[in-house]
């Protein structure tokens, strides 16, 4: 029988539980009140999980692309990666004082200090992906020069500057952290750099550290547009781990347990738990002490 430990800590961060828990708030609110069909307006995914807003939007989120889908008044919620400032007075001029503000503060804090930095006249480098919802709130934050990292190469690209000040998305690897600010030390005649990386962030990074070296593979959990999972499997991957990343427990393929007798579990965090649990019960039963020859995920006991 195969043996499954799960990474400690995994799935769910402070800010996502607590963007969940406002959104779910905010929609028993609507329906109590009768308001607005019970609908709350989300720009954009509330949290990268597409089974956990698939149960949402059965409770009545709705997920929109523009502010102008939102109807006006209509009850609105900013998720935990925050907006750019222009789009959420937009959204108070559109929608009054129905807009809920669920930033994870560990994002504002970055957003805070790139606003802080590029007040100060610092040109502000972000170490991120310049396409993800939280680095373009927190690049909307930024008064003056600003750009964005995604790679070695890239901070390796950055110009001389005078003043020059580093920030990071919060999912960041801690790695690639040190290893940009030491190339930018050579680069500024004076650099100020924040850690605005976030301890829940680091915690399951470590993690998906110290469990790589006691399984025989490891299986990550999150969805695919999901950073901070991406980075989970980076880790793990970097490290010689065998990984199979799946958003949930119905991909899991039979042949990638041949041979395996100890199996770990690591989640994104935007992970429910309920995802968790359901991906260790499908492994522990049946289905993989028969080998799993051809298993599909499904759990047919
Ligand atoms: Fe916030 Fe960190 Fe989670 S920034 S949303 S606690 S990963």
């Amino acid at each position: 029988k195969i043996i499954v430990e799960i990474a400690s800590p995994t799935g769910f961060c402070f800010g996502v539980k607590r963007a969940i828990e406002s959104l779910e708030h905010c929609i028993d609110e609507c329906v109590s009140a009768g308001e607005g069909n019970g609908k709350v307006y989300s720009i954009g995914m509330p949290i990268h999980n597409p089974q956990e807003v698939e149960r949402l939007c059965r409770k009545g989120l709705v997920v929109t692309e523009s502010i102008e889908e939102v109807p006006e008044g209509a009850r609105v919620f900013i998720r935990a990666h925050g907006v750019p400032p222009g789009v959420k007075k937009k959204l108070q001029e559109r929608c009054g004082n129905r807009v809920t503000d669920a930033t994870c503060p560990f994002v504002k804090n970055a957003q805070e200090k790139a606003a802080l930095l590029s007040g100060e006249g610092y040109y502000l480098l972000v170490l991120g992906d310049p396409d993800h919802p939280e680095v373009q709130a927190i690049v909307g934050c930024a008064s003056g020069d600003v750009s964005v990292a995604s790679s070695l190469s890239e901070v390796q690209g950055v110009g001389k500057k005078d003043k020059l000040g580093v920030i990071s998305q919060t999912t960041q690897k801690t790695e690639f952290f040190g290893a940009a600010a030491d190339i930018l030390a050579r680069k500024a005649s004076e650099l100020r750099v924040f850690n605005t990386i976030c301890g829940a962030t680091t915690r399951r990074q470590d993690a998906v550290r110290k469990i790589t070296g006691t399984v025989d593979g490891l299986i990550v959990v999150g969805g695919r547009n999901s950073a901070n999972t991406a980075k989970l499997v980076e880790i793990a991957r970097s490290r010689g781990c065998d990984v199979l990343w799946i958003e949930h427990a119905g991909e899991l393929d039979g042949r990638w347990f041949a041979g395996k007798a100890r199996i770990g579990i690591a989640a994104g965090a935007s992970t429910p738990d309920w995802l968790i649990e359901e991906l260790k019960i499908a492994i522990e039963t049946s289905q993989v002490s028969r080998g799993m020859e051809g298993y599909d995920g499904r759990n047919d006991d």
